[in-house]
């Protein structure tokens, strides 16, 4: 399926470097939908996603989880949202988190499930899901067809990366 990509990610590491290709991708309006259990790593992806983002490597990232949202300024003047919408009552709620203003910038959203009618269509959902070992995740992309079709993205499953693109075959199914 175009757009739909699986992605071992070993470590820790791996995960920030596929946050760090996939950064550079992301323009004002964009949404990146971030799924997968408790402990998943989205904050995790998260955090180095807006370190690249804003260049700066050191730059603190707490877990949104009862704030509900962190905004940050980037170097190019837009603003990149990130909302754990855990503890979310209902969609309507988000109006008081200034969703409305927030989607002229770049979303990275945590548990994307309670936006309802409020999901962006056009978003790349990322989902992780542990794996075989404590700190084996595997990411599945989907969504942002064109761009990850792009040069800059065509590696998003490169050995340099440490990642690692699955076939089918490779997931067993
Ligand atoms: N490959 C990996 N990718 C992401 N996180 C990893 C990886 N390996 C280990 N971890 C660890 O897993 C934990 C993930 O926690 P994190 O807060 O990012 O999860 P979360 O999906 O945001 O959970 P929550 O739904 O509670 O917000 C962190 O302690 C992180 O260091
Ligand atoms: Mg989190």
């Amino acid at each position: 399926m175009p757009g739909l990509m699986t992605l071992m990610l070993p470590d820790l590491a791996a995960t920030g470097r596929l946050a760090a290709r996939l950064a550079p991708l992301a323009r004002p309006g964009d949404a990146l939908l971030l799924e997968g259990p408790l402990g998943a790593g989205k904050s995790a992806f998260a955090r180095a996603f807006l370190r690249a983002l804003t260049g700066d490597p050191a730059l603190e990232v707490p877990s949104p989880s009862f704030t509900l949202v962190q905004s940050y300024d980037l170097p190019s003047g837009a603003e990149a949202h990130h909302y754990d919408l855990y503890r979310l009552d209902g969609p309507a709620d988000l109006t008081e988190l200034g969703w409305d203003e927030a989607r002229q910038g770049i979303l990275l959203v945590e548990w994307p499930e309670r936006l309802g009618d409020l999901r962006p269509a056009d978003a790349l959902t990322l989902t992780l899901a542990h794996a075989a070992t404590e700190d084996a995740r595997i990411a599945t992309l989907d969504g942002w067809a064109d761009r990850l079709a792009s040069p800059g993205a065509q590696d998003l499953g490169a050995p340099d990366l440490g990642t690692r693109n699955l076939g089918i075959r490779d997931l067993g199914i």
